[in-house]
């Protein structure tokens, strides 16, 4: 088990740097998962840890050791990618094994730890197959043996459910939970999926730019994030931001509509509510009309999609079961305690009235 810590790390291809003076510290047997949009320099990251890309500047260390110039064989780190790979021609305990003989270890001993990693991950029976014979959810299990089989203390995952479909996910997912708590080795994932952000990680890192704008427990950079990337890339649908005016202790929405805000302020805020704290409901505070353009119908919820009269675009919840149809206007009502203020740079604005 080890913690994985970056100071100051910086990858650079030519001129272009795609990761920027970057903190990072993952610690010793959490499940930390990175996510931020395509391109931010999440696979960077995870390799660079992995020793398949150079470090360009700042220090890696694995267990408290120097990683930099570190052969990636000698870091005790093992990756699990997306596009798993498996050989087509060898049996899926062939596969698993293969990394161990390759090493040098004698028949027994690779065979008794591929049955450990085979039972952990509920694959015995599937041993003497070839991959060909096997679902996208049983040949993910098999990618994920080949790296629990080398022991490793690190395990980085990059993206490994995106080729599953959406059934096979949820059950992979809930396998990958128990096993961390069963090896309770360190696990740095890397996902574009909210749910599985959400459910798995300890801590999400949340990366834009080759940079980290907030890490913390998902209930954290849920309920108290600090600025409005963060608010708009954690929760699905994302936060609604209305634009608003600050003066005189007040802010002025569009129809008319006035929160009270730290006198101080002035100019252009962004005012964000997310979907479920703005209920098509009488009774909360504050209340805006919605003209609906859609309706998505999910069973127990359903997301209503309009626009408030300045055009801004607005995503509501109902769990009411209301009818309501596109091309009526309605009655949204929010609470102040709901209510995130974000200045024009995007930047979270805590005070006693907003700090929900
Ligand atoms: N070998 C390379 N040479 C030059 N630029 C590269 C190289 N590899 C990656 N990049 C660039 O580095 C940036 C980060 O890439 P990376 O693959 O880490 O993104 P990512 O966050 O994993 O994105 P995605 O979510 O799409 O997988 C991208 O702009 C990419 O184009
Ligand atoms: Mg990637």
């Amino acid at each position: 088990m080890a913690q994985v810590e970056l100071k100051g790390v910086s990858k650079r291809y030519g001129s272009v740097e795609v990761i920027r003076d970057l903190d990072l510290v993952v610690e010793d047997g959490s499940f930390t998962v990175l996510v931020g949009p395509s391109g931010c320099g999440k696979s960077t990251l995870l390799r660079m840890v992995a020793g398949l890309e150079t470090v360009s500047d700042g220090t890696l260390e694995i267990a408290g050791q120097k990683a930099n110039d570190l052969d990636p064989v000698a870091r005790g780190v093992a990756m699990v990618f997306q596009n798993y790979a498996l050989y087509p021609h060898m049996t899926v305990a062939r596969n698993i094994g293969f990394a161990l003989k390759i090493a040098g270890n004698d028949k027994a001993e690779v065979e008794a730890r591929v049955r450990q990693a085979a039972d952990v991950l509920q694959i015995t029976h599937l041993l003497e197959r070839k991959p060909a014979n096997l679902s996208g959810g049983q040949r993910q299990r098999v990618a994920i043996g080949r790296a629990i089989v080398r022991n490793p203390q690190v395990f980085l995952f990059d993206e490994p459910l995106s080729n599953l479909d959406a059934e096979l996910r949820v059950s992979m997912r809930v396998e990958l939970a128990r096993l961390h708590q069963q090896i309770k080795a360190t696990m740095l994932y890397v996902t574009h999926d909210q749910t599985e952000a959400m459910t798995l990680a300890d801590k999400i890192v949340v990366m834009r730019d080759g940079k980290i704008e907030q890490t913390g427990t998902p209930e954290q950079l849920y309920g108290d994030p600090n600025n409005s990337f963060v608010a708009g890339f954690i929760g699905s649908p994302r936060m609604n931001f209305l634009p608003a005016q600050a003066e005189g202790g007040k802010l002025r929405l569009v129809s008319g509509v006035e929160l009270p805000c730290p006198p101080a302020l002035a100019g252009p805020v962004s005012v964000g509510i997310r979907p479920e704290h703005m209920v098509p409901q009488d009774g909360r505070t504050h209340s805006l009309p919605v003209t609906i353009d859609m309706v998505e119908y999910l069973g127990g919820t359903r997301y209503l999609y309009g626009r408030l009269a300045d055009e801004a675009p607005v995503a509501v919840e109902a769990r009411e079961r209301v009818d309501i149809r596109p091309g009526e206007t309605i009655d949204v009502t929010f609470n102040d305690r709901d209510v995130m203020l974000f200045d024009a740079s995007g930047t979270r604005i805590r005070s006693a009235t907003h700090n929900s």
